[in-house]
């Protein structure tokens, strides 16, 4: 059995106030709810306020997965943010958050894999953890895509919406039992992770004006240039087979079997993507931890969000065993799994 070295200590997650329904979006673009639900499964989406940035919705998250740990800002060896919609392209998120959270002098810096960079942001603090060079790792996937949206564009603007979601990771030291008291007792913590990037797919989805390649002019924010474009079914079609691969093979290298599994949390961006996954690797849809009814997709902070709930709400327990994947524009993915 795996002797696992990192786990997860608290988490927490943080969703705008403002939520914006289908309805609201047939008055902007040409789309129905009923389209929207049937081909997506997203009913509404929090959008982020005028004036609030995205540190703002990682340090809230940040400090409620603090709270849930029983510890606080000075606890913290490290800050790494998963994020592509930070509050400025210089300096990073995660120097915003660690600056509003007070945990000063402390490295702090951001994952740019999109949907996948909770994932790769866990991995990374899995290995400071374990190789002992930090105690405390405070991972946060945070997202304010409502900002880098083309409203007019209604293949994209209606799948995405804004939130945070944060874990603080520490040393596995705690053993657990289930709360049903039948599971074997072992060591909480990430039993296996893998992250991959297949850059041949950049363009399935990116946004193609505002970096060195084509830096921005008057012309290309006329054009949306600096807004997410997507090839939707091709994203769809890599998303399945992708998430379903490394699903398999992060099962199979933490030594457990399916059944064995209690829950799985998947990036959140089609509900059909998520029925296509299940189906593939057999395994029940009500394992599944679901929320995109009700956020859309947060890209990085879709993961945690979907965590936190169900940890709060007590669907989620000491003991349990817990798979994550996610895919996002790279073509970048990853797959977890944790005993809780
Ligand atoms: N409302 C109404 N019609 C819409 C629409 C909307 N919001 N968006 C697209 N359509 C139309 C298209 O224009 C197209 O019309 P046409 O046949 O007349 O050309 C039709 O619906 C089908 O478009 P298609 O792109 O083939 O739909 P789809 O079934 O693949 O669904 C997505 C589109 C985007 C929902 C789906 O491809 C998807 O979820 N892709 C992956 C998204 C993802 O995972 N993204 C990021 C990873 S993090």
């Amino acid at each position: 059995m795996i002797d696992p070295t990192c786990r997860i200590l608290g988490t927490g997650h943080y969703a705008p106030e403002r939520v914006v329904d289908n309805a609201e979006l047939e008055k902007l673009v040409e789309t129905s709810d009923d389209w929207i639900t049937t081909r997506t499964g997203i009913k509404r989406r929090h959008i982020a306020a005028d004036g609030e940035v995205t540190s703002d919705m990682a340090a809230a998250a940040g400090r409620r997965a603090l709270e849930a740990a029983g510890l606080n800002a000075a606890d913290i060896d490290m800050i790494i943010v998963g994020t592509i919609t930070p509050d400025t392209p210089i300096p990073g998120c995660a120097v915003q958050v660690q600056q509003k959270i007070g945990a000063m002098d402390i490295p702090a810096f951001d994952i740019a894999a999109a949907c996948a960079g909770f994932v790769y942001g866990m991995q990374i603090g899995q290995q400071f953890i374990t190789s002992g060079a930090a105690r405390c790792v405070l991972v946060i996937g945070v997202e304010l895509l409502s900002r880098v949206l083309n409203w007019d564009d209604r293949t994209t603007c209606v799948l995405f919406g804004d939130g945070a979601g944060a874990v603080v990771l520490g040393p596995s030291d705690l053993e657990v039992d289930g709360d049903d008291g039948q599971r074997e007792t072992g060591r909480a913590g990430i039993l296996s992770c893998g992250i991959f990037t297949d850059g041949s797919l950049a363009s399935a989805l990116h946004i193609p004006a505002g970096g060195s390649a084509s830096p921005l002019d008057a012309q290309k924010i006329g054009d949306r240039e600096n807004k997410v474009h997507m090839v939707g079914n091709h994203v769809f079609r890599t998303a399945v087979k992708n998430l379903t691969s490394s699903s398999a093979q992060i099962l199979k290298a933490s030594g457990l079997t399916s059944a064995q599994l209690d829950w799985v949390v998947a990036h959140q961006a089609n509900i059909r993507i998520i029925h296509q996954v299940a189906n593939r690797l057999g395994f029940p849809l009500d394992k599944f931890v679901i929320n995109i009814d009700e956020f859309g997709n947060t890209s990085s902070a879709s993961i945690p969000i979907a965590l936190d709930q169900a940890v709060r709400d007590g669907r989620i327990q000491k003991g349990q065993h817990v798979l994550m994947c996610a895919l996002g524009a790279g073509i970048s993915w990853g797959a977890a799994l944790l005993r809780m």
